[in-house]
């Protein structure tokens, strides 16, 4: 059957934006084609996460809207994919009356049977940890690729940090095979990409068979830069514990890895990261940043900050504090600790809210003030901006600048995809301007 519309929405991370576009791949030889308006769709997936609280209980809330729709158009289809369909599986089906689907992140490559379980009234659910590769097993995209494409290489975690669900929603770690993702990357940069970030739920922990034996990180980085046509390379999300000498190295040798690195840290104590079960210390990141700034001075940082850990006492939190001052990150996030059933610190004690969220303010603050002062540091330079997109304004395009600054020009001739270089005029909360250089 041809001519049907399939919309997702994605929440949560890059990694499922990557997914949701493998999961279109998947459905287009059942005759599925994207659409960005819900209300023309015959089927709506939800791309879900399970990172914290909030993020699982505005599936239920979604689901719950979308149940009129349903009693309009009785062959709409709904499903669940990504964390919240591994963590709820069947629970799912009960409590979401409208769902007829759900499907685990191991298991796009599965959803054609899905589909067709659904289409027949059976129940839909497959939340296994198959053996075998998804993304080898999914169809290849024909679509155009974004400027700024994405590349999963490595899956799932051990780290098993005490707070966090990943290792259970996700699974083990597992890298993919370095021609594959070679391959892969050649055919985004054919399609279109002149960017591709790399990445993983602990991307550096990446180890995939490559000629010779297993390659790192840094390795498969080096190899991607020979790509003709890629520009750029980025990576995220990292764990300190894994940023090996061969990685560091890269970013000052590999001319394409740009100059911005997300690299959390989760909390400046090192009481709170012990709790954690984090296995670095403060003084441990501080002294890696020195060995990356040592081969790239202007690498930019970014991190993940958890306030409210059970345990945390205010002196822990200044240690927090503490540390940011003493990076100074172009930016970061920060979240209010949320307790997640299942996980070693679900049963801590935890810090009354109102302590939590005065904490997650004074952080907050202080990290804005971090990234206007690296915003403002730009004005005035010259910068190689990648435009992705026509800006708000006529004739405006918006673009990317090595440090993943969002960028606004008036260049009305330029195509996405181009790279050009803008001299920095100004800075607002979220983005610079500027103009075409000479
Ligand atoms: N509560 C709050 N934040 C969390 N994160 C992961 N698990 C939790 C949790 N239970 C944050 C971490 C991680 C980011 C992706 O989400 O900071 O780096
Ligand atoms: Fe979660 Fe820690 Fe693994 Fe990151 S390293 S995915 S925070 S367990």
């Amino acid at each position: 059957m041809t001519g049907r519309k399939l919309f997702i929405k994605t929440y949560g991370c890059q990694m499922n934006v990557y997914d949701s576009e493998r999961m279109a791949d998947a459905l287009a030889p059942e005759g599925y084609a994207l659409t960005d308006r819900q209300e023309e769709a015959d089927m709506i997936l939800l791309n879900t996460c399970h990172i914290r609280e909030k993020a699982a209980e505005k599936v239920y809330s979604e689901l719950g809207r979308l149940r009129p729709l349903k009693a309009e158009k009785p062959g709409l289809t709904i499903g669940v994919a990504g964390c919240v369909a591994q963590a709820e599986g069947a629970e799912l089906l009960r409590r979401a009356p409208a769902v007829d689907l759900v499907v685990g992140p191991q298991s796009y490559h599965r959803l054609p049977e899905l589909v067709r379980a659904a289409g027949r009234g059976e129940a839909a659910l497959d939340t296994d940890f198959p053996e075998e590769d998804k993304f080898e097993l999914l169809p290849k995209s024909r679509a155009r690729a974004a400027p700024s494409a994405f590349l999963t290489v490595q899956e799932g975690c051990d780290k098993f940090c005490s707070f966090c669900v990943v290792p259970y929603t996700r699974g083990a770690e597992a890298s993919r095979p370095v021609e594959r993702l070679l391959g892969e990357a050649r055919d985004l940069v054919a399609r279109g990409a002149r960017e591709i970030t790399l990445l993983g739920q602990n991307v550096n922990a990446y180890h995939g068979e490559g000629a010779g034996g297993e390659w790192g990180l840094g390795r498969l980085i080096r190899a991607l830069a020979e790509v003709e046509g890629l520009a750029r390379i980025r990576y995220t999300t990292s764990h300190p514990n894994d940023m090996d000498d061969d990685l560091i190295a890269a970013h000052g040798e590999v001319e394409k890895l740009m100059p911005y690195l997300h690299l959390p840290v989760q909390s400046g104590s090192d009481r709170i990261l012990k709790a954690m079960n984090r296995k670095h210390t403060a003084t441990d990141y501080l002294s890696l940043i020195d060995r990356l700034h040592a081969a790239r001075p202007d690498l930019m940082l970014s991190s993940d900050f958890i306030v409210g850990f059970p345990g945390e006492a205010e002196a822990d939190f200044e240690a927090t504090l503490a540390l940011v001052q003493t990076v100074g990150f172009g930016m970061a996030f920060s979240f209010k600790y949320s307790p997640r059933p299942g996980t070693p610190a679900y049963e801590r004690e935890q810090v009354p809210a109102e302590v939590a969220d005065e904490r997650l303010q004074r952080l907050q603050a202080l990290i804005a003030r971090q990234q206007r002062a690296a915003q403002e540091a730009m004005i005035g330079r010259e910068l190689d901006v990648l435009f992705e997109k026509p800006g708000r304004l006529p004739g405006q395009m918006a673009g990317k600048s090595p440090f993943l600054h969002a960028v606004h020009v008036n260049a009305p001739g330029l195509e996405p995809g181009a790279i050009a270089r803008v001299r920095i005029t100004a800075s607002a909360p979220n983005s610079l301007s500027g103009e075409l250089a000479a």
